[in-house]
Formats: structure tokens, C-alpha cells, sequence
């Protein structure tokens, strides 16, 4: 997702616009934010009394949160709080809204689209659909879920969450007086927008109802402040961590380093694979931290000298490799006659050359 900073940006300030898309007809939207690359947006959506559309389905993800109104999906009467998870290929039924209702809509990786369909798609993941109303008596859970956390007074209830990408959307609050004083960044995209009531950051002052963000990874934001308490609906794309410091001047490079010089310390074999510049199993998109040489420190613009420390380096010294392993294991463990480690049945090309070189526990030759 390549969606630009937009914050803060408070909807209520500006005009819906008519749709003409097949599907959306009789509804009107704002644009929340928008990717230029695959047409991903986030919206606010009017759909206006007497709005009618059979099942269908899109080619994206889709999620919808009620904001007020109600709305008639496959003949369940659905009012505010109701959140939808749709995925790809899912048919959502029937929908009318008799009098008019307010949403947010996210298309999470297309531009806006819809086609009629009694059916699923063959390939539809369908049992990632979800439809619930976030509203009704459901436990909020403590912010702590996330370690390490906001301050106390941070609320909320985790309404969907990808196994694979780690992906959450949740409905949060702040309680009255609620106080945090550092600043935070995170590895992921994160996106908010407040349904009702008023919270303040440094770096961006009052976000009121109807106030919306979409931040991208590495910026700093907080310290933190809601004097009457706010509910929200947040979103990430990704792993949600916490990054916690206190230096208002750091830049998104400089906290992408110091996230990279956290795993260096933290997890040194976890920071070599994916710093590896040569083969890096499994062979998917390489660490955000690809252009550092393995054996480099990141920079922390806290703790400039980290990687000198003793521990730190010791443990960086070692040349313990996967490879290694396997081949240290004790043979006991090995059944006779099999592979001693892994078979490598996947073809991909070493850039067409003869020789490479992999990573620091050398390469091993398939016999
Ligand atoms: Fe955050």
C-alpha cells in the first residue's frame, strides 16, 4: 500500500460527490485517502434512502462500517456499529437502505467495484467473511494486548485480524484525561477515523469527530492527549508494534534504523536473514533493511555505540546458520536414508552466473 501521509484530515469539512459506478449507484462519497498505484481508497459513503442493489461481489477486499442509519443486507437489518469483512470473491447479499445510512467503506486493493453474482467465486476465501455489530456487549480489551503498550486508558475490540499479514481492524476509545506521554512509531501503515470526540497529538494537533488519518510506517506521532475521550475505528496493514521514544526531531529513516537496530540487538540471526543481500529464503521480498551490508549496525539515534556493546557484538560473531544446524543435529533425529536437511526442489535463478556466495554459513551443494 503506497498511500500517501494524509493527516490530519477532517472529513465533515468537505462535500460528498456522486457516484457512477455500477454498484454504487444512488450513493454518494468522500475520499479518505486513495493509493495511486492499485486504487485502494478509503471512503465515506452516503447511501441514500431508497439505495437498492442485488448480491454481488468485487475483485478486492472489502470492509464496511456502519456509522448511523440502517441498512438491509440479505434481509438482516444492520444499524449503527455493524462491521463487515468481505472478502474477494465473497457475495454480500441484497442490499437496501429504506432511509438513508452513513459508512465507511474500504477497498483494500482495488478501485471501487462491484458485480452482480448469487454466488461466490470459486476461489473465495469464504469463511474470511465476517458480519457483526461492534456495539453490542462484547468485551474491550485492555490496549496491553500490544506489548510493549499504550498508556492505560486506551480500549479496544479486535473486529478482524489476518493470520497471514497480521492485518487488524479494531474499534478503539480513550477514556477522559487520557494522558501518554512519549512518542510512538510503528513498522506498519496505520489508519484511524474518529466517530466521534477529540484527541491530540504533538506533531498534529486536535483530531475531532470525523477527523481521519492514514500514516505509513515510521512516523512519529504522540506524545498523546483526549480530555473528553473518543471512539474510533483503527486500522493496520501489517504487524502492529510499538516504537516508544522521546526525541520530537527523529525522521522516518532514522526510526526505520533504529526499528532494524531493535532486531540487530534483539534477534541477530532473525536481522542477518533478512539483511542477507544474497539468497534469502524463502524468496519473497527482501527486509526493509536490504540495502545494509549483513554484518552492519543500523544506526539508533538513541544508543549510537549499541553495536560495540560486548553481548551485542558477541552475539553477532556467531556464525550460526540453519545449514549449520541441520547438519550438527544428532543423527538420531535424521531417519535413515533421508535428506540431510531440507529438499530443495525450488528452481530460481542465480542471475544466470555459475557462482554466488550464501550468506555467512556458506553454501551447501545439493548432491
Ligand atoms: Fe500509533
Amino acid at each position: 500500500m503506497a498511500r500517501p501521509h494524509i493527516e490530519p484530515f477532517v472529513e465533515l469539512n468537505e462535500g460528498y460527490k456522486k457516484f457512477r459506478l455500477r454498484g454504487f449507484m444512488g450513493a454518494d462519497f468522500k475520499t479518505l485517502s486513495l493509493d495511486p498505484d492499485n486504487g485502494a481508497c478509503t471512503l465515506k459513503v452516503k447511501f441514500n434512502g431508497g439505495f437498492k442493489r442485488p448480491p454481488g461481489l468485487s475483485y478486492s477486499d472489502v470492509e464496511i462500517f456502519l456509522l448511523n442509519g440502517e441498512m438491509i443486507v440479505g434481509g438482516k437489518r444492520c444499524i449503527e456499529g455493524h462491521y463487515f469483512f468481505i472478502p474477494a470473491g465473497v457475495t454480500m447479499g441484497a442490499i437496501e437502505v429504506p432511509q438513508g445510512c452513513e459508512a465507511l467503506v474500504y477497498f483494500n486493493d482495488s478501485e471501487p467495484h462491484f458485480e452482480a453474482s448469487a454466488e461466490n467465486h470459486h476461489f473465495a476465501l469464504a469463511a474470511g467473511y465476517i458480519s457483526v455489530n461492534s456495539y453490542e456487549d462484547r468485551p474491550w480489551a485492555s490496549g496491553s494486548i500490544v506489548s510493549p503498550s499504550t498508556a492505560t486508558g486506551v480500549m479496544l475490540k479486535l473486529l478482524r485480524y489476518d493470520p497471514l499479514t497480521e492485518a487488524m481492524t479494531f474499534l478503539y476509545c480513550m477514556s477522559p484525561e487520557y494522558l501518554q506521554d512519549n512518542i510512538s512509531y510503528h513498522d506498519c501503515a496505520e489508519e484511524s477515523y474518529h466517530i466521534w470526540g477529540t484527541s491530540w497529538m504533538m506533531q498534529f494537533g486536535e483530531l475531532p469527530t470525523g477527523g481521519y488519518f492514514w500514516r505509513p510506517p515510521f512516523i512519529n506521532h504522540g506524545a498523546f492527549r483526549s480530555k473528553q475521550g473518543c471512539i474510533a475505528l483503527g486500522r493496520t496493514d501489517s504487524k502492529l508494534h510499538n516504537y516508544f521514544h522521546f526525541n520530537p526531531w527523529s525522521n522516518p529513516s532514522e526510526n526505520l534504523h533504529r526499528a532494524a537496530a531493535f532486531l540487530y540487538r534483539q534477534r541477530p540471526q532473525l536481522f542477518k536473514w533478512i539483511a542477507a543481500a544474497d539468497h534469502n529464503h524463502p524468496h519473497g521480498p527482501q527486509g526493509q533493511v536490504e540495502a545494509l551490508a549483513p554484518a552492519e549496525a543500523p544506526p539508533d539515534f538513541e544508543r549510537k555505540d549499541y553495536a560495540s556493546d560486548p553481548q551485542v557484538a558477541y552475539l553477532h560473531k556467531q556464525m550460526f546458520s540453519f545449514l549449520e544446524a541441520d547438519r550438527s543435529a544428532p543423527k538420531a533425529l535424521t531417519p535413515k536414508g533421508a535428506a540431510r536437511h531440507m529438499d530443495h526442489t525450488h528452481t530460481h535463478d542465480h542471475d544466470g552466473l555459475g557462482s554466488h556466495t550464501h550468506g555467512p554459513g556458506g553454501h551447501h551443494h545439493h548432491t
